[in-house]
């Protein structure tokens, strides 16, 4: 990616010294960042820092001598704007449209069409007071762009959530909102296996570790597309910033991708979730039928699992989305079958979801963890792509999904394209 102009403005918060390394990164990436530094943001990182880090002088103040416009002219000049670290206080102000500072100023004169993205942190109390949930919600109406806040303990010592985003992820939702696809998709992407519960403490699972569609997820937002992965709680976390929502058994993710069809516009779904087959319709301890509760079973009885099919989710996808040119990308695993055996079971696959992409692959076939090959085929069950690898299905589905809806035989560097 050619460099671009970045331009940064820091807040009031401990969590200044994260975005200093964020901007050393970026211009080791080679962009020009020009840093904006309120009175408080000053009081955590010396303005010698960041213009040592930049080369640029750090602009503190709308009414600077000399400067009294360039307000206009960075708007001007900026592809992307981050507020990073952004305090409540910031966020408060700029969904009030105040402009008696630079920050808010530089927010009501921004060229909307491009981005302007925002990096919470804070405590995690002011993190969830209604003001900042409000401010979020009015800014994110707004086409604000939000990057995910962290958890764990802040530096008031507090758990919770409304830590900075790391360095690495700010500067990767900055490079992913600057790459520039030909189409900008929003892509739902699913991973990991589905839990159902026994009892109180033990789950009917499978072995799926969700690296497939994490790594998946990971590639769409990186080459610049809007991603949600909507992933197992206890599955792979994408290497890369893009939102994640959770689930843990069937009806959980059911009821997640109800919310998320119904409640978003989505151009894909990439259905890579190992969704289990069976669900559990009572538990018979002793001679006795009991519907799961959450009571743990005593593990001297050993209890008998009466289990029931569970209705396929792929099939209901695009029924449940307000976008009936959905596209959707289903896989399917199968373990040793021989080739006519695995296209059948492709060809069902297509037929009832609707699909208009398959992902296969076989277990027999993995030599690694990320050595496991896999097919896409496409709606006419013509062979669209072989990847080698786990990490080739990301970049060759983007390829595919991005030409559609008039497919072409691609061809990438990675994955050898086949003429159907
Ligand atoms: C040590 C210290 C750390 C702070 N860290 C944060 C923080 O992480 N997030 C936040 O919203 N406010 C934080 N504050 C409070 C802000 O600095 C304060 O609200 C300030 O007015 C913000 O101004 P600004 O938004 O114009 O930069 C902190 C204050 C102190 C003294």
């Amino acid at each position: 990616m050619s460099g671009a102009n970045i331009l940064f403005i820091l807040t009031g918060s401990i969590a200044g010294y994260k975005a200093c390394e964020a901007i050393s990164q970026l211009v080791q990436h080679g962009h020009r960042v020009r840093p904006v530094a309120t009175a408080s943001a000053q009081r955590f990182v010396g303005l010698a820092t960041l213009e040592g880090l930049t080369g640029e002088p750090v602009r503190t103040d709308l009414f600077a001598p000399g400067a009294a416009l360039e307000h206009i002219e960075l708007t001007r000049w900026a592809d992307l704007v981050i507020v990073c670290p952004a305090t409540a206080n910031t966020l408060n102000r700029l969904a009030a449209g105040l402009a008696d500072d630079l920050p808010g100023a530089l927010f009501l004169a921004h060229d909307r069409r491009k981005p302007f993205l925002v990096a919470p942190a804070m405590n995690p109390a002011m993190w969830v007071h209604p003001a900042t949930v409000a401010a979020v919600k009015r800014l994110s109406d707004w086409g604000v762009e939000f990057l995910p806040v962290g958890s764990g303990r802040t530096a008031c010592g507090e758990w919770g959530e409304g830590r900075l985003a790391e360095p690495f992820g700010i500067v990767a939702a900055i490079e992913a909102r600057l790459a520039r696809p030909q189409r900008r998709l929003r892509v739902l992407v699913t991973s990991g296996a589905t839990a159902e519960p026994i009892d109180g403490v033990r789950v009917l699972t499978n072995r799926s570790t969700g690296r497939t569609g994490a790594g998946i997820a990971a590639h769409f937002f990186r080459a610049g597309h809007e991603v949600v992965l909507l992933r197992a709680s206890n599955s792979a976390a994408p290497d890369a910033p893009c939102r994640v929502e959770e689930f843990g058994s069937f009806a959980e993710l059911d009821a997640a991708l109800g919310h998320l069809l119904q409640s978003e516009a989505f151009d894909v779904v990439i259905h890579a979730a190992a969704v289990g087959d069976f669900g559990i319709e009572s538990v018979v301890v002793m001679g006795v039928e009991q519907p799961v509760n959450g009571t743990k079973l005593d593990s001297s009885a050993l209890p008998t699992l009466r289990l029931r099919p569970q209705p396929k989710l792929v099939d209901g996808l695009r029924a449940r989305s307000g976008n009936r040119a959905l596209q959707i990308v289903a896989f399917k695993l199968t373990q040793g079958a021989p080739a006519a055996v695995a296209r059948r079971a492709v060809t069902d696959l297509l037929a009832h979801a609707g699909a208009d992409l398959v992902v296969h692959n076989d277990l027999a076939a993995r030599t690694g963890w990320e050595t496991f090959p896999a097919d896409i085929y496409r709606r006419d069950g013509g062979l669209a792509a072989h990847c080698a690898t786990r990490a080739e299905i990301g970049p060759a589905l983007e390829v595919l999904v991005s030409a559609m809806p008039t497919p072409e035989t691609i061809s990438t560097p990675h994955c050898h394209a086949a003429l159907s």
